[in-house]
């Protein structure tokens, strides 16, 4: 842990400061012997909190660990990770959560693990809501598929509502887009002869959730939203007063389906790349707060889980380390969102919506010195082998774009940076 003085950091409300850091927090005055930065040009933002990010292990080490999957993150400008459940074997009991925090000691950034909604995320039976509240977990998805039906998202939630927890649902109706729905349902997928995900499929599920969550005053959260439709059903609920929050991911913010007809599976993932009027709807979602947070789906693959027929590659690509590249270009660069704009999405509301109290907190003495410094004006051209993760599936690759993580310190200790 360093003792560290900042020189010359604008914050995200614009003003110019010295930060100093001891003992793993901000402190008033300079530490005597602390290390000196120099932050002329920079800005300071808390250190950013991902509310959707597959690690892998246990079970899939190849594609990526947490020691990997956390440098990736605090390359990104993270301080904080949530942990999916779809783990081999998955998060689904308080044993399955105690792994989770072991596996996490040592890692670059904080971990917290989140629980399956149903044991092996199959759908049938609730997991071990309960126990894994005891163990530290308070939010709760069947992330890769939706919970299947209404009567398991009411008995679901019945189980969190006494310590608030929140579910989180991957929309996708099993019904209208299975498993061998590869691409958005649209002018492309027809050309390709491609199975299609109709964006009906997205919109049905959170219309189904948000009038299960009101009619018990629960907590939910919706997963990478990708529809105008999706996002329309959100404005209703909102209005309504449902206890309803939202999470944007960043290849929705900058991607269209377009792209599909290179034929790389990269640009495969769940819910699919979507037309650009859908782009410019979670964009205009995300300025306006209809959409709450961005969230990364950092989803890792072997070459060989890409390296297939596009029907049958992994759906998936990563996301931690450009995340914050893709909000600065298409939300802050353009005026749509300024930085404190971007902090509150970032970093406040997904430690919120997480309740995670320790992280997503203000830069200022007495607080955890987690941080990102970050240059507003480096750009620079995506090179996925300029990476800490084990995974390649980068959709990004070639384009140029803000490149805004300069260091990342969590507690006070530096987990990215020169
Ligand atoms: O594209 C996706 N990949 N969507 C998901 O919901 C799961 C994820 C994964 O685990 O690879
Ligand atoms: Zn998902």
């Amino acid at each position: 842990m360093d003792d560290l003085t900042i020189v010359g950091a604008q914050l995200a409300d614009g003003t110019r400061t010295d930060l100093h850091v001891a003992g793993g927090r901000f402190v008033a005055e300079s530490p005597s012997g602390a290390r000196r930065i120099d932050a002329d040009g920079l800005i300071a933002l808390p250190g950013l909190v991902d509310l959707h990010t597959h690690l892998r292990e246990p079970g899939r080490e190849e594609s990526e660990t947490v020691a990997t999957g956390t440098a990736a993150a605090a390359r990104g400008g993270f301080t904080a990770v949530f942990a999916m459940a779809n783990t081999t074997p998955v998060t689904d009991t308080a044993e399955a959560v105690a792994t989770q925090h072991r596996l996490a000691e040592g890692a670059s950034a904080e971990v917290v693990p989140i629980g399956s909604v149903t044991r092996g995320l199959a759908g049938q039976e609730l997991s071990d809501i309960a126990g894994m509240h005891a163990a530290g977990v308070t939010v709760f998805s069947d992330d890769g598929f939706s919970v299947p039906t209404a009567g398991l998202v009411r008995a679901a939630m019945e189980q969190m509502l006494p310590f608030d927890g929140v579910l989180a649902e991957h929309c996708q109706d099993a019904t209208l887009a299975g498993p061998s729905a590869c691409c958005h349902e649209g002018e492309v997928s027809r050309e390709l002869g491609h199975e299609g995900w109709p964006t009906m499929a997205e919109s049905v599920i959170i219309a189904r959730d948000v009038q299960v969550a009101k009619e018990l005053g629960a907590r939910l959260h919706i997963c990478h939203v990708s529809t105008a439709e999706g996002v329309e059903v959100l404005r209703w609920a909102k209005g309504r007063g449902v206890r309803v929050t939202a999470e944007v991911m960043p290849h929705h913010l900058l991607l269209t389906h377009e792209l599909l007809r290179s034929g790389d599976t990269t640009f495969k993932v769940n819910p699919p790349l979507r037309p650009a009027e859908d782009v410019e709807a979670v964009r205009a979602a995300l300025e306006d707060g209809t959409i709450d947070i961005v969230a990364t789906d950092h989803a890792p693959h072997r070459a060989a889980d890409k390296d297939k027929p596009f029907a049958d590659a992994s759906p998936g690509l990563v996301a931690l380390e450009q995340v914050l590249a893709v909000v600065v270009e298409t939300m802050v660069l353009p005026g749509r969102i300024d930085w404190a704009g971007l902090a509150t999405r970032m970093s406040h509301r997904p430690a919120a919506i997480g309740s995670l109290p320790h992280q997503g907190r203000p830069i200022a003495a007495g607080e955890p010195a987690n941080l990102v410094l970050v240059d507003p004006a480096a750009r620079a051209v995506i090179d996925p082998e300029q990476t800490s993760s084990k995974a390649r599936n980068n959709p990004y690759r070639g384009l140029d774009l803000p490149a805004p993580v300069v260091a990342t310190y969590w507690q006070g200790r530096q987990t990215w940076g020169g």
